[in-house]
């Protein structure tokens, strides 16, 4: 038996030598598990989310250079380190020596909220910073391609590294804020002190790339040792292969037929962990000569089969920049395509055989290699060495080639093109950055000499059918066609007859799919007609002014770099230094996250003895449990027990309002992803393999998953409730006018970056349990464990957005009842897929309305049904339901209204709490009804807003009058800052101009009550001590999610005390501490937990004030001696409640809220008419957040909210099967706004003067508002596609459900494409998926 080879590499400079490499490890794990480097962080596994980035580096003997890149080591195989210097986030500074200028700019300039993304994104740049010093804005937005953050709005983080850029000083000197003379960067002195950004470079300390780390010596002298020798490594289950010959290559395949490649482990990764594949032998062809050559030739350029994406892009660009334009045209077509493929750190690792080999029908190069005609060349020991070309007879069924199992691929002969030759690429994905295609397609045609007659023409698509597809029969017809007007109506004939899907087709999509081949070629038809112009050719037969309207529809789409202005009242001079009330500080623990020292739950050391749980759980949405088989699991090496219904030693019902849930599935699930058992092993990767090894029998039952079904089958959950004000019918009757309709809220994945994580630890003898969950309540999380265990929850949650706030029961008491029964701490985190799967979304919502207005557009009455989808349980679907159905007026007076929810139970996973709480839903539908009466009167959407807006002390539908009212204020201010009146005008005129590009401007107001509706919860605790060094702990109930609560309520308490920020330290929050805590949720939070630090160190203040007056010379220490040894406590708690809020529903009366949040946004968008893709230009935004604790975590609430508000009404679609499957699991499938999402220009202003009695030191709530102005976005789409149907004689208003995916915006565009492919009737085809 073949010796195991060591595998040495370095990490952090430190020399790694390990005798055991474990073929199926990643790096991650490594870092995480082996060398403790817990920075690095687990998001998503499947190289979606970046929150893995790591920097590479490696030498490169040939050219005698280091290269740096990025990476995920999620993906990155652990046997592939060898020879590597790996840098992590905990590599390049700390908080105990010296943050690098990368971590302490992020830190500063409030790039991290929840933290959990942050040691990722801090990686990515400084990836970028070791190859360019001084990038451009571009190139830095182009690094980020590949990480997400939840919690931002990626604005600060963009800010914070504009100041390594060059565009930076270029750019504060150019930038016009809209604010004019009142620009918070005019007040030059106070402005610098309050935000670092406005002065960088006296601010920070400079980035001197010279103080780098060096890489380490012996990967450079000895480069041929780690480079030129094979290695082996191998364990129980795999054997790993790094050949360095072709040679040894073929002979290993010959000898391992089975075996698989490796290279960027991009696919095989994937494969493995989420489709279940083993692959037993991996070979890495990553060293071999051949294979990694870039050779230019006579026709072509030749690339060697394991030539990375980022080295084949490097190539090209040299290529495109140094020979003629006619002969690049298929290189430039490939490097647009690589823009868009995947992200920096997939791109750096992944290869050119990696993408052809897998053969995925949405490959995004196959298509265009395809079109180009490129020739591989393969060999094997049988065989010998042959070429391929890829034609139409390449790809021989869904993930099959022309490559025969036993070949490997060599290289690909890219070719150059010809004068008379043109080619072009097009993809369209549901996100640009980092997603896979939709539909993509290359396409090539060369003509006769001199000529527009056809004499080849290569049309080649993919996501058209379970392989990438040659479209041969038009490509036949039309040889020998002349490039003119007759040409694209007997395409678009031929490729329907060729190409068209059915109904059913799975991908879904079908229309808009077939679509969106026609609008490809479409565009193609016009840029080459451009081109044959450019060259001057006679073209006939082509109608005037097409070239002039369609411009638009030519160029590829270029972003520039993003720009944003915040602006809020300064403190006082007068404000005492020392008081930070009211300063923009920033948030407290931002250091520690930037430099991956912040601890989350799976950070946590392992305990002695610990078990790793693994959730078994139903893959059928609803069924009989026939049978539920553990044994073969049990057998597992590895595997301590599995854990049910028949561990628990109480009650196995559970439930957050009503016990309507079990904590394991008994006899039935009615959902997928219901917990059934859980599989206790020594780790992570055997209790996860053992889980799936369980054998579970169904029977399975018709299921609902949508609000229809659930309709029709009568499947609702009480209570039914109405709220009523007024004589609704009697006006309906009598009004003017009346406005009918339907609209579709799509529910909301949260996607919290960290996912549901728990550790469950047996302690002492009493059966006490200490839970230690990512949890918004810890009081739920111990309430639920039952009643045979003190639960005793700490929290140590980021990112939550709701989702934590009952749902992450599902895990911790499970894990309780299993550390309780065998006296062991249990340990889990659910993967991104299982969290997806398990823990329930924002509701769906379907509203029917009737509005009656009058001749001026004002409301009279609404009549209206709200549906929302709540899932298997109820949860806390009726208070999300009651407070959408409080959120029916949005900012508008409704003089009469009858509001009424229904409450639809599916067979989908419970939903739940989600930030807003159902608001954007209800406020979504009232917009929607706004932009219908301004169509029907033929006014502006604003113009009747503006009309309609609640006047100081108009009441609500529910009675509570409108006080502090605002939001003709806020109105005002953005229409002014934004320009509005000017701006509608130039939109007017650019549409005018442009066919195939529209433009979009709307404003949308909003009024989110402030207040826990189930009145009870608005109550809070603190507990402050003060130590004798005068050092203060304080604690609350309140959980830090991200949101800066803690950082809020210290700035509370340092006030209040009289102390500096540095002497407050805070306590985690623990039911040990504060118990009876309510949820942080309601946006509620710092008004309650702050008004309650506020009277627990009143308290003490009361205390010390006799010493005080005794010394009033003396300092707090003095006072905090004296009091201590006059025997006087030092220790408060203090309690609020939040006077005079609730309401009675069987009256109708009282006041649900304290007070409202307001604010008001103005978004411009562009959208291509082509491809459904669109821009955001522009949001300006004016806030009332009364007088802000803390400007920069305001903002950065507002910022935050609003783009993950921009995700839920346009990127972001859940889709599940029929039959109740979720599609859309991972980042993957389902697309979270990315870095390049935000508006292109993002203006952000507190407004001035509006300070709030009701809440602690006159501020305002904000963690929900900011998030329903994203609709403005949704709505200037709909502006925008209002605009491309005119173009087709359609006027009037228009059903157009949220989201606003790309989809949506094609086919809403209506015009001579779409009108092909009408979508197939309801009920007369199985669709692949439905709207829930
Ligand atoms: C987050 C993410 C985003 C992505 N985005 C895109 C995208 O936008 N567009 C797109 O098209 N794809 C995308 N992909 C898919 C994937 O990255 C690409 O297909 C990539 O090119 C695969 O390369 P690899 O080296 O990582 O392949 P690996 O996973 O290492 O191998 C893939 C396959 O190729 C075979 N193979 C490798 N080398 C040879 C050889 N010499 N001879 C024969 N067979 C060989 C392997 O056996 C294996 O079957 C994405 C993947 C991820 C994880
Ligand atoms: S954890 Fe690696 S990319 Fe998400
Ligand atoms: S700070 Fe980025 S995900 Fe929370």
């Amino acid at each position: 038996m073949e010796q195991p080879d060591v595998l040495v590499f370095y990490v952090n400079g430190r020399k790694i030598e390990e005798a055991n490499a474990d073929p199926e490890w990643t790096l991650l794990r490594y870092l995480r598990d082996k060398l403790r480097l817990t920075g690095t962080k687990l998001g998503c596994a499947e190289g979606g989310c970046g929150a893995c980035t790591v920097m590479v580096s490696t030498y490169d003997a040939q050219s005698d250079a280091i290269r740096h890149f990025s990476m995920n080591a999620c993906l990155a195989p652990l046997c592939a380190m060898h020879g590597l210097a790996v840098t992590t986030v905990e590599g390049i500074g700390s908080t105990r020596s010296k943050l690098h200028p990368v971590q302490e700019r992020l830190a500063r300039l409030h790039g991290s909220q929840c933290g959990f993304c942050t040691p990722g994104i801090i990686m990515s740049m400084y990836a970028l910073l070791r190859n360019h010093p001084v990038p451009s804005a571009q190139l830095m937005e182009e690094a980020f391609e590949g990480n997400l953050c939840r919690c931002t709005g990626y604005r600060p983080i963009l800010d914070g590294f504009k100041t390594f850029t060059k565009l930076d000083i270029k750019f504060l000197q150019e930038f016009k804020c809209p604010m004019g003379e009142n620009c918070c960067k005019n007040n030059a002195k106070t402005a610098a002190e309050e935000n670092p950004a406005v002065q960088v470079e006296e601010a920070f300390a400079p980035y001197e790339p010279s103080q780098e780390p060096i890489f380490p010596p012996e990967l450079q002298l000895e480069s041929a040792k780690f480079t030129s020798r094979s290695l082996f490594f191998s364990s129980d289950r795999v054997k790993w292969f790094r050949p360095v010959t072709l040679q040894a290559l073929l002979e290993l395949r010959q000898k391992y037929p089975q075996s698989k490649l490796v290279i960027g482990n991009t696919e095989i990764g994937v494969e493995v962990k989420f489709k279940n594949l083993d692959y037993p032998v991996r070979i890495a062809p990553t060293h071999i000569p051949e294979l990694n050559c870039v050779t230019k030739l006579d026709d072509g350029i030749l690339f060697g089969s394991s030539v990375t994406l980022t080295q084949m892009r490097g190539a090209l660009s040299d290529l495109v920049n140094t020979l003629p334009e006619s002969k690049t045209r298929v290189f430039r077509a490939i490097l647009e395509m690589l823009r868009w493929f995947a992200g920096q750190q997939v791109r750096n690792v992944a290869a050119i055989a990696g993408n052809i080999i897998t053969a995925s029908p949405i490959s995004d190069l196959n298509p265009l290699f395809l079109a180009a005609g490129c020739v591989l060349k393969v060999a094997s020991m049988e065989g010998g060495t042959r070429e391929v070309k890829m034609d139409g007879d390449f790809f021989k069924g869904y993930r099959k080639t022309a490559v025969k199992p036993d070949e490997v691929m060599v290289s690909i002969l890219v070719p150059f093109t010809k004068e008379n030759e043109y080619f072009d690429g097009f993809k369209q994905a549901h996100r640009r950055d980092d997603d896979i295609s939709i539909v993509n397609a290359g396409m090539r045609v060369v003509f006769n000499e001199k000529s527009n007659e056809i004499e080849d023409i290569h049309l080649a698509f993919g996501g058209m059918a379970p392989v990438t597809v040659l479209a041969k029969k038009t490509m036949a017809n039309l040889v020998g066609k002349k490039w003119d007007d007759a040409l694209v109506p007997e395409v678009c004939q031929s490729l329907q007859e060729e190409l068209q899907l059915a109904p059913g087709t799975p991908g879904g999509m079908e229309s808009y799919r077939n679509t969106l081949t026609m609008s490809f070629f479409f565009k193609f038809y016009l840029r080459v007609l451009q081109s044959l112009s450019d060259r001057k050719l006679q073209i006939v037969n082509v109608s005037d002014g097409l070239m002039s309207r369609s411009q638009s529809a030519l160029p590829v789409y270029e972003r520039g770099p993003s720009k944003a202005s915040q602006y809020y009242d300064l403190s006082s001079v007068q404000q005492n230094q020392t008081d930070v009330v009211g300063r923009p500080i920033p948030h407290l623990s931002a250091k520690k996250q930037a430099t991956g020292e912040a601890v989350y739950i799976d950070d946590i050391p392992k305990f002695e003895n610990e078990l790793y749980a693994a959730f078994v759980v139903s893959t059928k949405a609803h069924a009989e449990l026939v049978s539920v088989d553990p044994s073969e699991a049990l057998k597992l090496p590895g595997v301590f027990d599995y854990i049910d219904h028949k561990d628990v030693p109480g009650s196995n019902s559970t439930g957050h309002v009503i016990k309507d849930e079990e904590v394991f599935a008994t006899t039935k699930v009615t959902t997928q992803g219901q917990v059934i058992g859980l599989i206790l092993a020594n780790d992570q990767s055997t209790a996860q393999r053992a889980a799936k090894a369980v054998k579970i029998e169904y029977k399975e039952l018709t299921p609902i998953i949508t609000i229809e079904q659930a309709t029709e089958a009568n499947s609702f959950m009480p209570p039914k409730r109405t709220l009523r004000r007024g004589d609704v019918e009697k006006v309906l009757k009598e009004a003017p006018h009346v406005v009918e309709g339907e609209m579709r809220v799509g529910g909301q994945e949260h996607f919290y970056l960290e996912t549901h994580a728990c550790i469950a630890i047996p302690k002492g003898e009493d059966g006490e349990v200490e839970l230690i969950a990512s949890t918004q309540n810890p009081t739920a999380t111990q309430a639920r464990t039952g009643c045979t265990f003190l639960g005793c929850p700490s929290e140590q949650n980021r990112g939550g957005f709701g989702g934590k706030e009952t749902r992450s029961t599902i895990i911790s008491t499970p894990l309780a009842i299993a550390a309780s029964k065998h006296q062991r701490p249990v340990r889990s985190m659910l993967d991104r897929d299982e969290d997806m799967v398990i823990s329930g979304t924002r509701h769906p919502f379907l509203g029917k309305y009737k509005v009656a207005y009058n001749d001026d557009g004002k409301l009279l009455a609404v009549d209206i049904d709200l549906y929302s989808n709540c899932g298997n349980s109820l949860d806390l679907s009726y208070s999300v339901m009651e407070r959408a159905m409080y959120h029916i007026d949005n900012a508008y007076y409704l003089p009469a209204s009858r509001v009424t929810g229904h409450l639809c139970k599916t067979n989908t996973p419970s939903n739940t709490a989600f930030r807003g709480f159902g608001g954007p839903q209800g406020m979504m539908i009232t917009e929607n009804w706004m932009t219908e009466i301004a169509a029907k009167l033929g006014k502006t959407t604003a113009e009747i807003q503006r009309a309609n807006l609640y006047q100081e002390k108009q009441c609500t539908p529910y009675g509570q009058p409108v006080i502090n009212c605002n939001l003709t204020k806020c109105w005002d201010e953005v229409i002014e800052k934004s320009d509005y009146e000017t701006r509608q005008k130039d939109i007017a005129q650019f549409n005018a101009d442009n066919r195939w590009k529209k433009r979009g401007l709307a404003l949308v107001p909003v009024k989110f009550g402030i207040a826990f509706t189930a009145t009870f919860l608005n109550q809070a605790g603190a507990l402050v001590h003060v130590y004798t060094d005068g050092s203060v702990l304080l604690t609350h109930g309140g959980t830090e999610m991200g949101q800066g609560l803690h950082t809020k309520m210290v700035q509370v308490a340092s006030r209040a005390l009289g102390v500096p920020i540095e002497r407050v330290h805070i306590s985690e929050t623990s039911t040990a501490t504060v118990p009876n805590t309510s949820a942080t949720a309601a946006s509620a939070s710092s008004d309650l937990n702050g008004m309650a630090v506020l009277r627990a160190c009143g308290a003490i203040v009361e205390r010390l004030k006799p010493f005080k007056e005794r010394n009033p010379d003396g300092k707090w220490d003095d006072w905090v001696q004296a009091a201590y040894m006059d025997r006087v406590s030092l220790s408060a708690t203090g309690f609020y409640s939040t006077p005079d809020v609730g309401y009675d529903w069987e009256k109708g009366e009282g006041n649900p809220f304290n007070y409202f949040t307001q604010g008001v946004a103005c978004s411009e968008v562009e959208i291509d008419c082509l491809t459904g893709d669109h821009t955001v230009r522009r949001t300006d935004i004016v806030m009332d957040v009364g007088n802000s604790l803390n400007p920069a975590i305001d903002v950065g609430q507002i910022e935050g909210a609003f783009v993950q508000g921009y995700g839920m009404f346009t990127l972001e679609e859940q889709r599940y099967s029929p039959d109740g499957f979720l599609l859309t699991r991972g980042p993957g499938a389902y697309k979270i706004p990315a870095f390049t999402d935000i508006p292109l220009e993002f203006n952000v202003s507190l407004l001035r003067g509006a300070s709030n009695p009701k809440a602690v030191h006159s501020s305002k709530a904000i963690g929900e508002p900011p998030l329903f102005l994203s609709a403005s976005v949704f709505y200037a789409i709909k502006e925008a596609v209002k605009a491309a149907r005119s173009e087709s004689g359609l006027t009037g208003s228009f059903r157009f459900d949220s989201p606003a995916t790309a989809e949506k915006i094609r086919m809403g565009c209506m015009d001579q494409f779409t009108e092909q492919f009408p979508a197939p009737a309801p009920g007369t085809y199985k669709p692949w998926y439905v709207n829930m």
